[in-house]
């Protein structure tokens, strides 16, 4: 098993003068490398469990540590260096250059200039933004551009852990999703562990190798996308991510999530399809091959797991 990166134990937070804790006695360990993302409404107690993690807000009781450390132990600089936090909104600072902006934590750290400027542009060039928009401001950017700003702030001081608040929500449809694809690509290269908590459902499901449903500062469930989607916990959770559109839903996910491994060498014939297909193609082909199963293979045609048509049962967990 991989390492824990985040480890949440019964941690509670409730606000003065409110009745309801936002966030209820919840314990959660988040896989190092990991990309989970936290789905639930409006008030649910997703900005207050993520904003925990980097002390902007103080438990009110149970510990949080960060790879087997205890968040109160560290100095409260050092454990934001090691956290890059995206905020609901963007975020940029208005009176600060794109580069002065993605420079902000390599400048506290007092890293050289050389150093610094080589680093802007690997992270301008990572997330895809022309070195020509360096010396610009944010309110010359589309929101989309911003956004992208926001998140090679957030990677600047190379942190292993990345929170992020609805970083997406104001983006237009188009944009969102090759945000996403970006970042999700972005991680699979640097390993990164992600906290990413959005209200979109599609979101949730497709970026998430792990997802969390939150409903009134509980967690509902913490599962694969897959496993939400077929073994819901709840009714809460069931309504939430049932979809008119199913394969719409399982396009969204790729099968090298949710593949199981290869029980037995494959017959011949049974179909093979890339680690980086949808779901869908993976029921597609085993509903058009008429086989049990198909075999999930690497880019260099390694056999690396199977999808079943099990997995596809809707409801069987229940
Ligand atoms: N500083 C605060 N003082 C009092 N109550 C607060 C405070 N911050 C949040 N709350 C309450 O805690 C609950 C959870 O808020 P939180 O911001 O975590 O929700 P959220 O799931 O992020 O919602 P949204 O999707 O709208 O961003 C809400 O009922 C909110 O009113
Ligand atoms: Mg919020």
């Amino acid at each position: 098993m991989a390492d824990a990166a985040i480890v949440f134990d019964r941690v509670t937070k409730t606000f003065p003068k409110t009745a309801k804790p936002s966030v209820n006695e919840t314990s959660l360990t988040v896989e190092s490398g990991s990309f989970v993302t936290i789905l639930g409404a409006s008030g649910c107690g997703k900005t207050t469990l993520l904003k925990m993690v980097n002390r902007i807000i103080e438990p009110t009781s149970g510990t949080i540590s960060l790879f087997g450390k205890d968040i109160r132990q560290q100095p409260l600089t050092e454990l934001r260096r090691s956290i890059g936090y995206v905020i609901q909104q963007i975020g940029l600072f208005p009176h600060m250059t794109i580069e002065q902006n993605i420079a902000t934590v390599p400048q506290i750290l007092g890293w050289e200039r050389s150093r610094i400027e080589a680093r802007v542009k690997e992270l301008m060039e990572l997330v895809h933004l022309p070195d020509s928009y360096r010396q610009r401001y944010s309110r010359q950017l589309s929101g989309g551009q911003q956004q992208r700003v926001g998140i090679a702030r957030a990677m600047a001081g190379d942190p292993a852990v990345l929170l992020m608040d609805e970083p997406f929500g104001a983006i237009d449809a188009i944009t969102r999703g090759k945000l996403q694809d970006d970042f999700k690509e972005i991680q699979r290269q640097l390993g990164k562990t992600v906290l990413f908590v959005t209200h979109d459902v599609d979101e949730a499901l497709k970026l998430g190798d792990r997802m969390i449903v939150m409903n009134e500062g509980v967690i509902q469930q913490y599962d694969k996308p897959l496993h939400i989607m077929d073994k819901p916990s709840n009714s809460f959770v069931s309504e939430l991510v049932q979809s008119d559109d199913l394969f719409q839903r399982l396009h969204l996910i790729r099968v090298s999530e949710s593949m199981v491994p290869l029980e037995t060498e494959a017959p011949e014939h049974y179909p093979r399809l890339s680690a980086d297909s949808s779901l869908k193609d993976a029921l597609q082909l085993i509903l058009k091959r008429d086989v049990p199963y198909v075999v999930v293979e690497w880019a260099d045609g390694q056999a690396a797991g199977q999808i079943t048509l099990d997995q596809f049962k809707l409801g069987s967990g229940r």
